[in-house]
């Protein structure tokens, strides 16, 4: 890295970059992308060669603490999140208050942040092996967590997890078992299901994860920097934009839309509609997530037997908007959300869980970048300046006399 504080001021001039697009906020060691070129990395390694041959917990182990792990260190982080998957007993009651209204992100965002009063030790992460715990803690129960507020939403008995079980098999148990089922899924359930939540592991400094390191630079505690990270996440424009793009997709299969004329309507900036699924901030070529994810969705319908209407009206809007100028000129092609959606329906995930399952795919990069400012000794806290528009000076009106 640069030693930067020699740079560092408070005074003089301020430069404004709006929604960032060009201010670096940190340095970082942990995931590469090149967006002329359509290229991520996570530690170094392409995410191809890594969505092909590792688990999700593999990823997540390489993504946290920088390298692939040997067998011994891979083992010993499966324990780790096989021993912390259940949940405080009490933690258990809050389930109850939220109910079967309960939004899905708004629950896991606010029991994430409650972790930290079942596990106070937290606050104070002592040494590499408190820390170590806490992102094991944090990756295993945002998963029961999960699970358990699909549960209640839909007013079934929650599944406890089970030890024997592996990270995606356990999540997959906790969302599909009944009193009266026992969930198995096929190997192809878990081999989409492991790859979905690897190529979500960690994006840089996209709007959830600087959020994380924003709230990290005052010194709160992973669950807490975790939990803002969920509700920056939320947003259609970020991790909410996965449920926005079936809806859209739905919404032109159910009416019989035209792409062609929903086309113009996107491009009609009254309208205020966005091809959803479309665009990305950083990369102006293809996002190689959606490259692999498209590939995916073909092959896991092929073998599972499902035709899915939507996966035709997708395929209709990319070849609909790779043609047209509006998208060539701006550079928007498909990005992680627009086939994600495919392979969460074939597996049978709910719409209103599909936000979850990117925030429990991107908990190794928020950890990831939470450790990176808690280990940084120079870290000082992020705090923006602005360029002020309102009046310059009042002089106090008693309530009577106000106009
Ligand atoms: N549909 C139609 N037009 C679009 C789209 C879209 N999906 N995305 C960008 N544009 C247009 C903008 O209107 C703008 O046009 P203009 O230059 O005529 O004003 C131009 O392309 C540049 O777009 P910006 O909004 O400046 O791009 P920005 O980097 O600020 O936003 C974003 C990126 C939020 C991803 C945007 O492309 C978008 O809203 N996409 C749809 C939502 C989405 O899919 N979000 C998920 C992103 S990936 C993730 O977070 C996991």
């Amino acid at each position: 890295g640069i030693d930067i504080s020699s740079l560092r001021s408070t005074t003089g001039h301020i430069t404004l970059d709006d929604g960032y697009g060009n201010t670096g906020s940190c340095q970082s060691d942990v995931t590469f992308i090149d967006g002329e070129q359509g290229i991520l990395r996570y530690r170094g390694y392409p995410i191809e060669q890594i969505a092909e041959n590792s688990s999700f917990i593999e990823a997540a182990y390489l993504v946290i603490f920088g390298k692939l792990p040997k067998q011994d260190e891979r083992d010993n982080f499966a324990q780790a999140l096989a021993d912390n998957a259940p949940l405080h007993q009490s933690m258990m009651k809050h389930f109850d208050g939220y109910g079967s209204n309960g939004q899905p992100m708004a629950v896991l965002s606010a029991m994430v942040n409650s972790l930290t009063a079942y596990d106070p030790h937290v606050m104070h992460p002592a040494d590499e092996s408190d820390v170590f715990n806490a992102a094991a803690t944090l990756m295993s129960k945002v998963r029961t967590i999960a699970a358990a507020s699909h549960k209640t939403t839909i007013g079934e008995p929650i599944v406890y997890p089970r030890p024997d079980l592996k990270y995606v098999e356990n999540f997959l148990h906790m969302m599909f078992s009944t009193p009266y089922h026992d969930y198995e899924p096929t190997p192809e359930v878990v081999r989409a299901l492991n790859m979905f939540l690897v190529l979500h592991a960690d994006h840089e400094q996209n709007c959830s994860t600087s959020t994380v390191r924003m709230v990290a630079s005052s010194k709160a505690n992973m669950f807490a920097s975790a939990s803002a990270g969920i509700s920056a996440l939320w947003g259609p424009l970020h991790g909410g934009a996965n449920v926005a793009v079936i809806e859209m997709l739905q919404k032109i299969y159910d009416e019989g839309l035209d792409p062609a004329v929903f086309m113009d309507e996107v491009k009609d900036k009254e309208t205020g509609r966005k091809l959803m699924g479309f665009g990305h901030r950083v990369y102006k070529n293809f996002d190689p997530r959606a490259t692999i994810l498209k590939g995916a969705a073909f092959d896991m319908l092929e073998k599972m037997n499902i035709d899915d209407p939507l996966l035709d009206v997708a395929l209709k809007l990319e070849e609909v908007a790779l043609k047209d100028d509006y998208f060539v000129e701006r550079k928007l092609y498909p990005n992680v959300d627009f086939y994600s959606g495919i392979i969460l329906r074939a597996i049978g995930i709910p719409l209103d869980m599909f936000t979850v399952m990117f925030a429990i795919g991107r908990m190794p990069g928020w950890i990831a970048n939470w450790k990176e400012v808690h280990e940084d000794p120079k870290s000082r806290i992020y705090r923006p300046r602005q360029i002020y528009t309102g009046d310059v000076e009042n002089t106090w009106i008693p309530r009577n006399e106000r106009s």
